[in-house]
């Protein structure tokens, strides 16, 4: 009789995440926002209101990451080179101008997911959960979203930051790096599970986020 996989080599936390979370991801993905924002057929409004939306998760998330960094787990998970606050300030500054601070408007949507990441980023399973659906995403999807904004609404590198991660110039080999870190960070079951149950969570509280966003500009 032979054993199942699992049980002689455990799935690697990456692979649980990538396929638990694909129905979830082509869900996010169909999103009518993203659907029409990568179409064209908003405009340059929509990806500046998508982006102030972003300043207050990754604030959110780059606390936890701040916190997490002097922790003998969690320390694995964070890369500097992924921050992105500093890329997403530059960006609304040339978004919305000078004054961007008190231009831009926070949807509660957004405010729910930023206080959730809060709430629970420090712990090591959500703030997995978290960092790897928006760094991953962005890595991946964020690419592509790169890609069409500029062919749609005439953007060049400014506005776009938030897109560009100077600091990694081979995504493919610091993606494979991020989902090692993932793998090795030595988690029980419970704590994997928590894991995907929290990333589910992370992709619904983007898409509420969407949802509100194609409210307005759909
Ligand atoms: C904007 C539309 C999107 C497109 C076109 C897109 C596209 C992609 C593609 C092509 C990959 C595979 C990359 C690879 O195999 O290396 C990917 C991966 C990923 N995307 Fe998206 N995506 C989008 C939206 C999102 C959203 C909204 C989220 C969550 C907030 C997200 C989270 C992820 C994650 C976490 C991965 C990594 C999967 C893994 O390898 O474990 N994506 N995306």
């Amino acid at each position: 009789m032979s054993l199942p996989v699992e049980e002689i080599a455990p799935v690697p936390l990456s692979a649980v995440l990538r396929q638990g979370t694909r129905d979830a991801h082509a869900g996010a993905n169909s999103e009518q926002f993203i659907e029409e924002l990568l179409s064209g057929a908003l405009t340059r409004d929509a990806h500046a209101d998508l982006t102030a939306q972003l300043l207050v998760v990754y604030e959110a998330l780059e606390e936890a990451s701040a916190a997490l960094g002097s922790d003998d787990r969690g320390a694995g998970l964070v890369f500097a080179e992924l921050t992105r606050v500093p890329a997403i300030e530059r960006d609304l500054a040339f978004l919305y101008g000078p004054e961007w601070r008190d231009k831009i408007r926070i949807l509660p949507a957004t405010r729910a997911y930023a206080d959730h990441v809060r709430e629970v980023g420090g712990s090591l399973p959500q703030y997995a959960a978290h960092s790897y659906t928006r760094y991953l995403g962005d890595l991946s999807g964020g690419q592509i979203v790169k890609r069409m904004m500029k062919e749609h609404y005439g953007l060049g590198e400014e506005g776009l930051a938030f897109y560009t991660f100077p600091d990694i110039p081979k995504v493919k080999v610091f993606k494979d790096a991020y989902r090692e870190a993932l793998d090795e960070l030595d988690l029980d079951d419970d704590e994997v599970a928590a894991t995907l149950a929290e990333t589910h969570l992370a992709f619904t509280l983007n898409r509420a986020v969407f949802t509100e966003l194609a409210e307005i500009h759909c």
